[in-house]
């Protein structure tokens, strides 16, 4: 294996109470509930498709453009909180496994469903860590196609056979199987059958990476 591809909400940061924030804003404006186990179904999932879970229980009807104000509405909000990042919101751990799996030679890059990507690892400071980044900018299908990671293994020049997907959502590891890729799960995707590597913690990647597969 010569690559790893990193999802980036929930993966590299816990961005979730910031979605959460913001799609609350949006639920409350339309009247429909809207909880943390709602959110947790917005993992991985675009903005557009993450805005159609949030309207399942609404009665009214909604044209395309609205949709659209209301997607950005969101994002809007969205932007906003991830001023709030900084270096200091990276644990640690993330940026100490980053510089060890680089330092042995292995290609990083992002792929996350996100338009915020470059934002959030500016913010972050972890934009220099990667060789490539495949976003929800350079796609048309979100996970769990597996665009966004053929496409950043295409830009890392190496097959999917060659790379480890690291990710946190069901939708994620679907891609990342349906892409021909190794997959790595953590948090939630640890428990998901289709998950070949279950990590607790992104340090483990330190061994699970040389393994032989
Ligand atoms: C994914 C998040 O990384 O990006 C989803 O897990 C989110 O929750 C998606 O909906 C799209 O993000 P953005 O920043 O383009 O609205
Ligand atoms: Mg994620």
């Amino acid at each position: 294996m010569k690559g790893i591809i990193f999802d980036l909400d929930g993966v590299l940061l816990s961005t979730d109470q910031l979605h959460y924030e913001a799609w609350k804003k949006i639920a409350d404006k339309l009247g429909v509930p809207f909880d943390k186990k709602i959110n947790d179904r917005l993992r991985g999932v675009s903005r557009e498709a993450s805005l159609e879970i949030v309207l399942e229980k609404y009665n009214g009807y909604l044209s395309k453009a609205e949709k659209e104000d209301l997607c950005n509405e969101k994002n809007e909000y969205y932007k906003e909180l991830l001023h709030t990042l900084d270096e200091d919101t990276i644990d640690p751990k993330v940026r100490e496994t980053l510089a060890f799996l680089k330092n042995k030679g292995f290609r990083l890059a992002v792929g996350s469903s996100s338009k915020n990507t470059m934002t959030i690892l500016h913010r972050t400071g972890l934009e220099d860590y990667f060789d490539a980044i495949s976003d929800g900018n350079n796609i048309s299908k979100s996970k769990p196609d597996p665009e966004v990671f053929l496409k950043a293994a295409e830009y890392i020049f190496l097959k999917p056979e060659e790379c480890f997907v690291v990710e946190d959502a069901e939708a994620g590891i679907d891609a990342a199987v349906a892409g021909g890729f190794c997959p790595i799960g953590i948090g939630l995707a640890a428990e998901y059958s289709k998950t070949r590597f279950p990590i607790k913690d992104i340090t483990q990647l330190k061994d699970i990476v040389f393994l032989k597969i």
